[in-house]
């Protein structure tokens, strides 16, 4: 459908107001109407062209900044306003964290409409930067230009890309040159696989006719030092994909896991494909507090681990653990918290629906000694019945981190049918969060929230919850 004229008016001299959700800031138009601008900041006074009106709001952008806000800062990225990535790059860390910390205020004043403590300062990343232990760039044939690049009026010879989605474009793809996010050599391993590729003419995926050589790139490094990278090749051609992967072996000696999948399928997900060894070993190590994890190439990790690790230590000391407890860890993925608290707990079980993470789970409190803790597989609402609290007794403590979603209606029936001393609800969405305090407000009262920022530079947070029985 063509866009109605309508759609496009200008409003001049606004004042943002507020960080709004998923990054995007908010404004007031002259007639009332909120006014969604993205990569602007709050405090800017900018002139707003709006795309898109709505009974209740406009989505616009900002064409002129009249008045920097005092909270904005310059970009380090060159890609900053094309890519969907860092949205906050442009606004201050202090102010970055205030919002953050309001979001999950009010998200819990409002949806959970529950009684609450003073919250305990969010607790920013010591990393702002290259805080991330995966990333996934994706290649296609099919490049993003740029605002800059069309005003040159310059014919691209090259549409090829090595980069991130262009958001709400699926065949678009934004050439990364640069990326902050993760540590090197990060950058160098996907630069030199991109000019590696345009050398020797290996091609591209192209998302439409669905053909081509090269599909994505996952690059993983660990504080430990090793590093992990998959190439997913689209078509199967042995001599340039050994030309290419032996070419990566010789640059970066240092790679503890080479690996590639040969996927063919529609969609680019690898979780249910073979991944196959090419070089070192199919996994890297992770180290926190002493205990060793091993991440594959389908294993969940906390994305940021150092602050992980921070999450950890707030998730245990909220527990308050003496020793004897038993102790529920649900959607535990590959084990993390239940290792991590377990030297404190009389015995800890673990619950997840991902198989593969459940095997990780053993194998890694195999790895790590640890005798007291158990794993089970299954979909919570299923396993985390009467039968399995019978067979493996009544927790002390349940400890839940559950994905964005939250939890499932009858996994918090069940939770408030065992009626545990202590609940710690560690959460990636604080408002379905809130959703689910609401649910257990009558049983269990909130007395103590942590906001931790598991991604500078982006509107995401995590939140520790403290519950305790009424
Ligand atoms: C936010 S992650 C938490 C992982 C883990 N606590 C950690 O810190 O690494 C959520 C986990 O819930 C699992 N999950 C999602 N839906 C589930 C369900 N219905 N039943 C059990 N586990 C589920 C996911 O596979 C994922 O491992």
């Amino acid at each position: 459908m063509g866009r109605k004229k309508t759609d496009r008016i200008i409003f001049e001299d606004i004042k943002v107001l507020d960080a709004g959700a998923k990054g995007v800031s908010v404004a007031k138009a002259p007639d009332g109407k909120v006014i969604f601008i993205p990569n602007v900041v709050p405090g800017d006074v900018v002139d707003v062209q709006t795309f898109k009106k709505r009974k209740a709001y406009y989505e616009g952008k900002a064409i002129a900044i009249k008045k920097f806000s005092e909270d904005r800062i310059e970009p380090v990225c060159q890609h900053f306003g094309a890519c969907g990535g860092c949205k906050w790059q442009n606004m201050t860390y202090e102010k970055q964290l205030y919002y953050k910390n309001n979001e999950v205020f009010n998200h819990l004043k409002r949806i959970g409409k529950i009684d609450l403590p003073e919250f305990d300062p969010i607790l920013g990343s010591a990393k702002q930067f290259f805080y991330r232990n995966k990333m996934e760039f994706s290649f296609s044939n099919a490049r993003w230009m740029t605002e800059k690049e069309i005003e040159s009026g310059e014919a691209l010879d090259n549409k090829n890309a090595l980069g991130f989605h262009i958001p709400k474009m699926w065949d678009k793809i934004l050439d990364v040159t640069e990326c902050f996010l993760q540590q090197d050599p990060s950058n160098a391993i996907r630069n030199s696989i991109r000019d590696y590729a345009n050398e020797h003419h290996l091609a591209f995926f192209n998302p439409r006719n669905h053909e081509g050589l090269l599909r994505t790139l996952m690059i993983r490094t660990a504080s430990t030092g090793e590093i992990m990278v998959l190439i997913q090749f689209f078509e199967d051609n042995k001599p340039q994909r050994e030309a290419l992967l032996d070419f990566l072996l010789e640059k970066f000696p240092n790679i503890t896991s080479l690996q590639y999948v040969i996927n063919s399928k529609a969609n680019d997900t690898i979780y249910d494909q073979n991944v196959i060894l090419y070089k070192g070993r199919d996994y890297i190590l992770e180290e926190m507090e002493g205990l060793k994890f091993s991440i594959n190439a389908k294993s969940f990790y906390q994305t940021n681990s150092e602050q992980a690790y921070e999450l950890y230590k707030i998730t245990r000391d909220f527990a308050g653990l003496t020793g004897t407890e038993l102790v529920y860890d649900l959607y535990t993925g590959t084990g993390t918290i239940a290792q991590f608290v377990s030297k404190k707990a009389k015995k800890v079980i673990g619950v997840e629906a991902v198989p593969e993470a459940i095997a990780d789970a053993k194998e890694n409190a195999k790895r790590n000694n640890i005798t007291n803790c158990e794993f089970f597989v299954g979909d919570m609402k299923e396993v985390f019945n009467d039968a399995f609290i019978a067979q493996h007794g009544k927790p002390d403590v349940i400890i839940t981190d559950p994905p964005r979603d939250g939890m499932h209606k009858d996994v918090v029936a069940q939770i408030l049918n065992i009626g545990a001393e202590k609940i710690v609800y560690v959460s990636c969405s604080s408002a379905t969060q809130a959703r689910d305090l609401a649910l257990m407000d009558e049983r269990y009262k909130v007395v103590k929230v942590r906001p931790v920022d598991m991604f500078p530079q982006t509107h995401h947070v995590e939140n520790v919850v403290l519950l305790e029985k009424r």
